[in-house]
């Protein structure tokens, strides 16, 4: 058998805890099996570094003997190496013209109901502006709900604290940051917290979109499932696809992000606008 090949690692790292490429087609084939993502070979860098600050926490000297210990954990341990690996960029407003699509469609049907699921939510950026977006175009009286899940829990425990750094609210304007924040004083200065009233909208679980059980029926009037289809291969792309086509209303839309496209899957969705397909 050949010798496992190491991999270059940062030059201030002592042990480098003996990773190797083979560790790395270890964790590459794990993370797509529990969550449908698929890691590029450029990414070792990356997941060497998210990973070893695992090792570290529960103490072991190399990569092989972490992987080991790995697949005899229950699921809290597989939670943890999920949380480890995902890619949680975000931004509130992100593609701004989504939100203006939005209030259109919401216009259509001005006092509800209306179901609405941001299905990677991240760390709450996206569910937290769809809420003013449906607040400010329809008003305190219009009945709606907005569920957000995504699969990394520490990212929900953000999302769900709704505190987020004053530079983060960037894409708010003047009245968006009064009526929707607090912001910090003292100790908390530089921190603004999501208004009560806001955070009250939104309901946070975790869901793994490659999972065949989700915990919805055919439900929702609006999906957002932006920049995470990009992680996953054609085949879990098209597998996520036919689950949001059955938990989507007919005529109801999909939002996804600015480099997915759903040409493949014509047969469920049909475009309607920039990145926005409407449920065939
Ligand atoms: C790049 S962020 C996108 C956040 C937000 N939708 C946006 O566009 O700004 C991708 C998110 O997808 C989540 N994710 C990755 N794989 C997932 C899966 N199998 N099920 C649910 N969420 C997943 C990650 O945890 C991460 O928070």
């Amino acid at each position: 058998m050949a010798a496992p090949v190491p991999v270059a690692t940062h030059p201030h790292e002592r042990s480098g805890f003996g990773w190797t490429r083979a560790d790395f087609a270890r964790v590459q084939a794990l993370i797509h099996q529990r969550a449908g993502i698929s890691l590029r070979d450029d990414k070792h860098a990356m997941v060497y570094a998210r990973l070893s600050r695992r090792l570290r926490e529960t103490g072991h000297a190399s990569f092989d003997g972490y992987l080991r210990w790995l697949q005899r954990q229950g699921e809290s341990e597989w939670q943890e190496f999920i949380n480890a690996l995902t890619i949680n960029l975000t931004a509130f407003f992100r593609e701004r013209h989504h939100f203006g699509a939005l209030a259109t469609l919401l216009r259509q049907r001005p006092g509800g109901p209306w179901k609405i699921w941001s299905a990677a939510a991240s760390t709450g950026e996206e569910p937290y502006s769809i809420a003013m977006t449906v607040l400010q175009t329809l008003g305190p009286e219009a009945r709606w709900q907005l569920t957000a899940s995504d699969i990394d829990t520490r990212v929900l425990e953000t999302a769900a604290g709704g505190v987020y750094r004053a530079s983060a609210l960037k894409g708010l304007d003047g009245q968006q940051l009064r009526r929707f924040f607090l912001r910090g004083r003292g100790g908390n200065q530089g921190l603004a917290r999501v208004r009560p009233e806001l955070r009250e909208c939104v309901t946070f679980l975790r869901v793994n979109l490659a999972d065949d059980g989700w915990p919805f029926g055919e439900a929702f009037d609006v999906v957002f499932c932006r920049n995470v289809m990009i992680y996953f291969d054609a085949r879990t792309q098209r597998r996520v696809l036919e689950r949001i086509h059955r938990v989507l209303k007919p005529g109801g839309a999909l939002f996804v992000g600015h480099a997915e496209n759903l040409g493949a899957s014509s047969d469920l969705f049909a475009p309607c606008g920039r990145t926005v397909y409407e449920r065939v």
